[in-house]
């Protein structure tokens, strides 16, 4: 089954009121739906038969305004019901029955650790009941829940309109949504629960209440998410000028989750880990990836709640916009250039990687088997990158204009991609034709830029070529319209004015194959910076030396591109340090490197937190994304070389460094406290590969004294990576006993062992496996041990027998019994065989043929192994 974006066709039928009623057991749920239906006027004539999305659903009965349809009447379908009709309107009623317990595809209403919930997005409502699933049917929800004592928490979406008891003694509550919605956003949770809650005000002055709710041993977590809803509610006000709409927000914490969160409307809810955090239990980073995720769903509430999509095609239309949004967010809560570089890392590595290989696709899809393999890089990532080059055009002024005639225009709808580049054209009076390509087209453009300066008239000439590789069903490609912002620099590092107002940094508008801007009026050559900020998702290739890099790394005042200038040279080194391994010369580290390193250590001025952004080398999964080839152990061998020799020839500056920013200050994660912890543990990381007993005892202190987890896992890590056997085993199991009790902290500890190119065997991974806290039912499980393994243990899983593939492949068989979206998802690192050397790269192949040929595979893995078979 392959559906296609040209086939859309509006629905046959509208569903204006939607009333559903459960009774919960976990064996056998009842649902009873009762559907306001109508003949949509806009999809033709006649009457033609109501189909309905269905899957795995106990059909009890049907029944059209009060009276029972006769079996004649319906068909039960593979997946749904078709039913013949006979009037324009009616009610429609339906009873059912589903098993939450056996749900283990954690889509449709499943049970965690005994809580009821759902997840509904994309097509998971048609595991609950029958239904026209689909996003552009949105209907008016009432949702009463009848649940046993056990579960006195009962929620849906919207606000409680009524509560009562059954005669044997079952609680009875309804809930009514006024905003209308589709099925995808719907939302139910019942459980055990204890909740903590707040109330914000909206520049309106209406009183909303917030509430966060966890099991009673989580309710001590769930403070951080607090600040971060209140912060996001007001930044989309003075950002967006979005309020929020109902009287109630709550944000519910699930263990057993596919993804991070759910933005159903009024009732988010979210993986445990992607919303709990004390200081005591989570890292830096969970905090700030927690305000992100809360910032996310909550902005989907205007962009993807209250104009949504059309059609599945369309994803990107919120995902890549509320992706922008947050990032915006989080850039102005914390530090905005640390947040773009760790944004550009991940879209370099890993979307460059997707948009390379099999499973290609353009930012608006043309057809997809299974939409949930379709959250991915490209959508959300890349999709935000298209989003913020329109704000780089257009201005945060005319972006804002853009945006408040998009909601203003659509508020209601079920819109595309196409509907929100045409209000920001109307809004702004531009033409944005040739910029529509970047939704419809695959693969990583690249720039190819050369330049000239011509010392008699003064003129500076930057000529940039633009290219993009085929990718699968796309050969041709066409120019895009690409906004490269750039500065010219003198040779004191100053930046030069670009135009009559002295402004020193400019967008040039490349639309065409090839183009030349010229600058008049330079003394000198100036040195380019460009692409600052990374202003579009490219691939940016000037034939920089290495003294002008170093230049760049010192001067450039565009901090991304100082980051990106260290990340250029470090390249150029480890290239060529892989070269000479293959060549089995002797391995030398560029002392150009060192020093610039040594220069970067020293730097105070700079936000500490760049600084560790600087210091760290580019990862295996960035070098491997940029080879031609991959050759897997010329990488390792080159990276851990480089690193070693810096960590040896820096070791008194690092040693410095980590002293000064040692501190008992009481921990708090604000911007200027994360970047202190953030350089001393990547100097302490730095330090411990030395493996000098000496150095490696300052982990020890570090692992024993810590009192955040942000320092106590890093001293974790520096100790199981590089500490003597007796010592690394010792912290490892100090640790578990003091966590066994943390779920969160536990699936740190399996991150750090499953990760480790030294203790991540796979016969160590295969053993936590074994651990009896381990799961394969529990997707954040897995993702600790499977994933962390395959996608951040490079050395291991790339080990030249293919044991780590044969190893994923068997995972991924086993899994896809239970959970195939997880599945999908996870056989992710085995699909880019065809970019690695040979040998290793046929081993991938068969590991891949492998999960082929296991029998009867999941919609979701068919549709990955097949493309990557191809
Ligand atoms: N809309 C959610 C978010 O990005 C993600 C839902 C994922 N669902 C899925 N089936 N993959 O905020
Ligand atoms: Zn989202």
């Amino acid at each position: 089954r392959t559906v296609y974006r040209k086939d859309y066709h509006a629905p046959e039928y509208l569903v204006d009121s939607t009333r559903l009623h459960f009774e919960l057991q976990p064996k056998s749920t009842l649902v009873k739906s009762c559907l306001q239906i109508r003949r949509n006027p806009d999809a033709g004539g006649g009457l033609p038969p109501l189909v309905l999305d269905g899957i795995e659903l106990e059909l009890l009965s049907v029944s059209i305004d009060g009276a029972l349809v006769p079996a004649s009447r319906y068909r039960e379908l593979p997946e749904g019901l078709s039913i013949d009709v006979e009037k324009p309107e009616f009610l429609l009623e339906i009873h059912n029955r589903i098993s939450p317990e056996d749900n283990t595809s954690l889509e449709g209403l499943y049970l965690s650790n005994g809580m009821y919930c759902t997840q509904c997005e994309a097509e998971g409502f048609r595991k609950i009941t029958y239904y026209p699933d689909r996003p552009d049917v949105m209907s008016k929800f009432t949702t009463t829940i009848v649940a046993p004592r056990q579960y006195p928490v009962l929620l849906a979406n919207g606000n409680e309109i009524e509560r009562s008891h059954t005669e044997d003694g079952r609680q009875v509550v309804t809930w009514e949504d006024p905003f209308a919605k589709p099925a995808y956003l719907f939302a139910l949770v019942a459980g055990e629960l204890q909740h903590i809650e707040d109330s914000f005000t909206t520049a309106s002055g209406r009183e909303v209440k917030l509430q966060i709710f966890t099991e009673a041993k989580n309710i001590g977590k769930c403070d951080h998410a607090m600040r971060s809803l209140k912060k996001a509610m007001r930044w989309d006000e003075e950002v967006y000028g979005r309020e929020y709409d109902l009287d109630i927000f709550m944000v519910v914490a699930v263990d057993h989750f596919n993804m991070g969160a759910m933005e159903n409307k009024g009732l988010n809810i979210f993986n445990s880990a992607c919303v709990l955090a004390s200081p005591k239990t989570a890292t830096d980073r969970s905090f700030q990836t927690i305000e992100s995720i809360v910032g996310h769903e909550y902005f989907h509430n205007w962009s993807g709640n209250r104009v949504t999509c059309r059609d599945w095609f369309q994803l990107s239309l919120k995902e890549g916009f509320t992706v922008f949004r947050d990032a915006e967010f989080s850039a102005d809560m914390n530090s905005r250039a640390v947040k773009r570089i760790e944004d550009v890392s991940m879209l370099r590595t890993a979307q460059f990687a997707e948009d390379a290989g099999p499973m290609a696709h353009p930012v608006r899809p043309d057809s997809y088997m299974e939409i949930s393999n379709f959250y991915t890089l490209t959508i959300y990532e890349k999709g935000a990158e298209v989003v913020r080059m329109i704000h780089t055009l257009l201005g945060a002024e005319g972006f804002r204009k853009g945006s408040d005639l998009y909601f203003e225009r659509h508020d209601g709808q079920a819109v595309t991609c196409e509907d929100f580049v045409r209000a920001m054209e109307d809004a702004n009076g531009v033409d944005l034709t040739r910029f529509r390509r970047w939704y419809s087209q695959a693969g990583t453009p690249v720039l190819d830029v050369s330049d000239e300066f011509d010392a008699r008239s003064g003129t500076y000439s930057l000529t940039i070529r633009q290219s993009c590789p085929p990718t699968p069903g796309q050969e041709e490609k066409l120019p895009l319209h690409i906004p490269v912002a750039m500065g010219l620099l003198d040779s004191d590092g100053n930046d030069l004015p670009l135009d009559d107002d002295d402004n020193t940094q400019k967008v040039l508008e490349v639309t065409e194959a090839e183009q030349t801007f010229r600058f008049e009026g330079l003394k000198e050559k100036p040195l380019p910076s460009l692409l600052r900020g990374f202003s579009a998702p490219v691939k940016v290739h000037y034939d920089y030396s290495t003294e002008q890099l170093l230049f760049l790394m010192r001067s450039d005042s565009d901090e991304f591109n100082r980051w990106d200038a260290g990340q250029r040279l470090a390249f150029a080194a480890l290239e060529q340090l892989q070269q000479d391994f293959r060549a089995g010369r002797t391995l030398e580290l560029q002392p150009e490197l060192v020093d610039a390193y040594r220069s970067v250590l020293a730097n105070r001025e700079l936000d500490q937190a760049l600084v560790a952004e600087m210091l760290a080398l580019p990862s295996a999964q960035t070098l491997a994304e940029h080879a031609q080839k991959i050759d897997a152990e010329a990488i390792v061998a080159a990276r851990d070389f480089a690193r070693r020799e810096l960590a040896l020839a820096l070791k008194d500056e690092l040693r410095d460094c980590y002293r000064r920013l040692q501190s008992d200050k009481p921990y708090d994660p604000n911007a200027a406290d994360i970047a202190e912890r953030s350089l001393k543990n990547t100097c302490l990381a730095y330090l411990s590969v030395t493996e000098e007993p000496e150095l490696l005892t300052l982990a020890e202190e570090q692992f024993s004294e810590a009192a955040n987890m942000t320092d106590s896992a890093a001293a974790l890590a520096a100790l199981t990576n590089h500490a003597p056997d007796d010592i690394a085993t010792s912290a490892l199991e100090n640790f578990y006993r003091r966590w066994e009790g943390d779920t969160q902290v536990v699936e740190l500890w399996f991150g750090v062992q499953s990760g480790s190119a030294r203790r991540g065997t796979l016969d160590a991974v295969r053993e936590l496996m074994q651990h009896p806290a381990f799961e394969l039912k529990n997707p954040n499980k897995v993702r600790s041990v499977i994933g962390v393994f395959a996608n951040r243990n490079f050395a291991q899983f790339h080990r030249t027998d293919g044991s780590g593939f044969a190893f994923l492949a068997e995972q991924v068989v086993a899994l896809d019994k239970l959970n195939p979206q997880v599945a999908a998802r996870l056989v992710t690192p085995l699909t880019r065989w065809k970019k690695y050397t040979e040998e290793l790269g046929e081993k991938m192949r068969a590991a891949l043929q492998s999960v082929m040929d296991s029998g009867k595979i999941s919609r979701d893995l068919y549709e990955v192994v097949s493309k990557s078979l191809a």
